[in-house]
């Protein structure tokens, strides 16, 4: 945990691990508690009632394990030209422990694909309480078939054992802090913070600091919330996730809930803030019930080129 605490901050780990023992023990006291399926542990059950009233909850479990692959052509102003053409493939919202046939769907979605990184843009657990263990053996299926290397951050279902889990398997999990992909002689950052939906624990400071301001840079965000502070430090890109694009939607894709206070124009797909660009992605898994409609899953590959000409 010393390691830890100065790689993310010690006031951030701290905080981390206070929140997640409050949580393990939460007794659901808050109004808003009720009013947020996520904290809410009949939702899931409520909500599969009411698919199967209406004989839609087989067709939400197919739809679930649909997993698309998206195409996100990304122009950066000051991508170094060795990067040019460069390939992020992007999962995010995992939810992992939710059941093998998904983590089966997903792993052929994934065999196979030709990048140059992969990003993971946290919720690799189903629950946001108990014990990390089976999304970590889900991972030790899917890490292996992901292109190499792999890089991380924690979303707000995940606790802080997910750190070592996903280390152990070779991915670098980016907690407050920054690497840097390096091709012919040129550089690419990639920070990463920790989750600043729940536990509120990241520090974009942190993790741009030191880098001159005409680098080029890509910031992964479990969610897009903080992406106004991303913007002012000078990230070229975000990449998030967390909004599931709304899991359940109504036809074309209109969100009934978000669980994202951030803009709904930054709550999926491409966006842009300023300088920066953003993508939001839909996530390739579920939380609360393995259904959805209107809103398939989906890996996301990112192209990168330079400026527009
Ligand atoms: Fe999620």
């Amino acid at each position: 945990m010393t390691a830890l605490a100065a790689r993310m901050g010690e006031e951030a780990l701290k905080q981390r691990l206070a929140m997640e023992k409050e949580q393990d023990s939460h007794h659901y006291r808050h109004v808003e508690d009720f009013l947020h399926p996520e904290h809410l542990p009949s939702a899931g059950r409520m909500i599969h009632r009411v698919l199967t009233a209406v004989g839609l909850r087989a067709r939400g479990r197919r739809n679930a394990r649909r997993i698309r692959v998206g195409h996100n052509r990304v122009h950066l102003g000051r991508l170094p030209e060795a990067f040019e053409g460069c390939t992020l493939l992007h999962l995010s919202d995992l939810h992992l422990d939710v059941g093998r046939p998904y983590v089966d769907a997903l792993v052929d979605t994934v065999r196979g694909l030709a990048c140059d990184a992969c990003v993971l843009t946290g919720d690799y657990r189903f629950g946001i309480q108990g014990s990390c263990a089976p999304a970590i053996a889900a991972l030790e299926r899917l890490v292996p078939v992901l292109p190499q290397p792999v890089f991380a951050v924690l979303g707000n279902h995940d606790g802080i054992a997910l750190v070592e889990g996903l280390e152990h398997l070779g991915v670098r999990v980016l907690m407050n802090e920054r690497t840097t992909l390096q091709r012919g002689g040129a550089q690419l950052h990639i920070a990463g913070i920790d989750d600043a939906h729940y536990f509120r624990t990241h520090d974009i400071a942190r993790a741009r600091d030191g880098l001159p301001p005409e680098a080029c840079a890509i910031l992964l965000s479990h969610t897009p919330e903080p992406y106004r502070v991303a913007a002012a430090h000078g990230f070229d890109l975000m990449l998030s996730g967390h909004t599931h694009g709304g899991q359940i939607c109504l036809p074309g894709g209109i969100p009934l809930l978000t669980d994202c206070p951030a803009p709904r124009g930054v709550a999926r797909g491409a966006w842009r803030c300023g300088h920066m660009q953003g993508f939001t992605s839909v996530g390739c898994g579920c939380s609360i019930i393995d259904a959805r409609f209107h809103c398939p899953p989906e890996v996301t590959v990112h192209v990168l080129h330079g400026a527009m000409t």
